[in-house]
């Protein structure tokens, strides 16, 4: 650990490319932090797997595409760690040893878990691998000694349970991990283009971070509003109108959205004119980033380079935890 800095651990499982959610709920963040903190930004493809077995080839296509997303939003390898995480077997390890610290029932009670194998509809034909993610979760985490984990709404349980095994662990085997902590978005939770509650690629209601202007204006011009709001002087309603939900969280200028929104509750004030205007502030978000992906893009071996390099760095540093955690758990024979 550098001295007076925290360690931050976070992570993407490569299955898509990112957008907005991805951006105000966990990029934007990690990326302030960069300056700060010691950061570690792991590619989660192990855990991708566990829902994706049978795909590998789009986990394998993903690596490069969150690699470049997150770059393009300013993550700095100057200052940041990337690396992938099947690359390190090491957290393969570790995760074994949590599993014998967690019960089954205490697995199953996890609600991330159960969410998304409802939506999954795995029923009961859960693979084993799965169930256990937020297991190996705490694996990835606790491998670098990481404190502070940077995260949306959704993966506060995985904070608890790593937490719990922590507690756990020191217990049976003698003080070795510190408390982790939840760092929570402002915005942790983006709805969708669509008005649904989440934006995601299952669901189809995404803007992409790579999304071009045109597809950037396509998209916020069938956004949802008010159904009600048929006439421009008609009055119309804020809440639960992705478009002032969007301006609320993206505009930089919100003495601006409040008279908008004012104007819109009174009648008299079109869709078109506030789409206009969210497409206008989506665009100046996301041009520099659009901008700095098409740079990297043409160059994806250095990109590579850049990953493979911050695996090397953090297996090194994975290898000094497994030495303590061999020797507290008295398995460190041959030393
Ligand atoms: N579960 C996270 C996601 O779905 C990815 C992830 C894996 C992660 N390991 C992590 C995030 C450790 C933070 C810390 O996006």
């Amino acid at each position: 650990m550098q001295k007076g800095k925290k360690t931050v651990l976070t992570g993407d499982r490569p299955t898509g490319k990112l957008h907005l959610g991805h951006y105000v709920g966990s990029i934007k963040n990690r990326v302030a932090l960069q300056d700060e903190h010691e950061l570690f930004y792991m590619i989660a493809d192990a855990q991708a797997l566990t829902d994706n077995a049978d795909n590998p080839q789009k986990v394998r296509d993903n690596i490069l595409e969150v690699a470049l997303d997150n770059l393009a939003a300013g993550l700095d390898p100057a200052k940041t760690t990337i690396f992938i995480q099947s690359a390190i077997p090491e957290l393969a390890e570790l995760f074994q040893y949590f599993l014998n610290l967690v019960t089954l029932a205490r697995a199953e009670r996890n609600p991330t878990v159960k969410d998304e194998m409802r939506q999954k509809g795995y029923d009961t034909n859960v693979p084993l691998g799965f169930i256990t993610y937020p297991v190996s979760q705490a694996a990835d985490i606790l491998s670098v000694k990481a404190t502070v984990v940077p995260v949306g709404a959704d993966q506060v349980p995985m904070i608890e349970q790593t937490n719990d095994i922590i507690d756990s662990f020191n217990r049976i085997y003698g003080e070795t991990f510190q408390k982790v902590e939840a760092l929570l978005s402002p915005t942790p939770r983006l709805p969708g283009i669509d008005g649904k509650a989440k934006m995601s690629k299952s669901l189809g209601n995404t803007i992409f971070l790579a999304d071009s202007v045109e597809e950037i204006e396509k998209k916020v011009m069938g956004m949802y509003t008010d159904p009600g709001h048929v006439h421009a002087s008609d009055p119309g309603k804020v809440e639960g109108n992705v478009v002032f939900d969007y301006l609320t969280i993206f505009d930089p200028n919100q003495t601006e959205v409040e008279e908008l929104k004012a104007r819109y509750q009174k009648g008299g004030l079109g869709d078109i004119e506030i789409k206009k205007r969210l497409a206008g502030v989506l665009e100046n978000l996301i041009a520099p980033i659009r901008a700095r992906r098409e740079e990297l893009v043409r160059d994806p071996s250095a990109v590579m380079e850049i990953v493979r390099a911050g695996t090397e760095k953090t297996r090194a540093r994975v290898q000094e935890t497994m030495a303590e955690v061999k020797e507290k758990m008295k398995i460190n024979y041959f030393n």
